[in-house]
């Protein structure tokens, strides 16, 4: 089955291989991490290392940091200048930050949707990544959010796109999203800090699950040296 399955390549060296071979292009990914863990960097890095590749068009629809602010992250973790023509950043943190009480009551997930419809069929995207549902959830006051995100994922896939879901975790937390998306996603990257000894923190990746895939399960070392990803076995220490 695999064999015959189209990947999307990480550009992370040794995860592809982790996965089995890449993220089946077309799948719905959830990014679940606690704060700090990379996974705008992450994300970020494998839409601009694909376009790099294969010319592929990403949008990130970006719901909680400013577009300059994500694009000096990026530059800052080696990715250079972000072109808009490979990466096209839809900033929703300013709309969110204007918005008042009342609105609260629109239905954004419907919304967001729209938008996200209208890019796709004018521009061709490959890639897209919705940077947070947490943010989304601030957002909006659900009435049924375990319906809404069931409308919101499904909606998402019948894009046909690689979609890149980012979560964030609480410290201490057991569960991976809210509202069943990890029961929804095809594939599920768990990002953890985790202490080793007394003094150090190592940044963990785990493929939680991964749909049609024969992935590895175990924990992986990620690292960043400034200019690219690589992922590491845990017990071989970082660098
Ligand atoms: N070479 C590196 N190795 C490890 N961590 C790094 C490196 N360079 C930057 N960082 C850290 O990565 C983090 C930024 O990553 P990013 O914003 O992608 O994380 P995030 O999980 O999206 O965060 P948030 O929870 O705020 O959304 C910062 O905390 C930064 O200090
Ligand atoms: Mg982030």
């Amino acid at each position: 089955m695999a064999d015959e399955l189209p990947l999307l390549h990480t550009h992370v060296e040794g995860l592809d291989r982790a996965l089995g071979g890449g993220i089946p292009k077309g799948s719905t990914i959830l990014v679940a991490g606690t704060p700090g863990t990379m996974k705008t960097s992450l994300v970020l890095w494998m839409m601009r290392e694909n376009a790099r590749e294969t010319g592929a068009k990403s949008l990130y629809v970006s719901l909680e940091q400013s577009a300059d602010g994500l694009r000096s992250g990026a530059a800052r973790m080696g990715m250079g200048e972000l072109k808009e023509s490979q990466v096209y950043i839809l900033d929703l943190a300013q709309l969110r930050r204007g918005m008042e009480r009342s609105e609260t009551s629109k239905d954004w997930v419907a919304i967001l949707l729209e938008i996200i419809k209208e890019a796709v069929n004018s521009t061709g995207y490959q890639l897209l990544a919705v940077d947070s549902l947490e943010a989304l959830y601030a957002l909006t006051e659900m009435q049924n959010p375990r319906r809404e995100m069931f409308h919101f994922l499904t909606a998402l896939k019948e894009f046909d796109l690689t979609t890149f879901a980012i979560a964030e975790t609480s410290f201490g937390e057991n569960r991976l999203a809210k509202w069943g998306e990890d029961f929804l996603a095809d594939g599920i990257l768990q990002l953890r800090q985790v202490e080793v000894g007394e003094t150090d923190v190592q940044l963990r990746l785990r493929c939680v699950k991964m749909r049609w895939m024969n992935h590895d399960h175990n924990a992986l070392a990620l690292n960043h040296d400034g200019e690219r990803f690589f992922v590491t076995h845990v017990i071989s220490k970082k660098k």
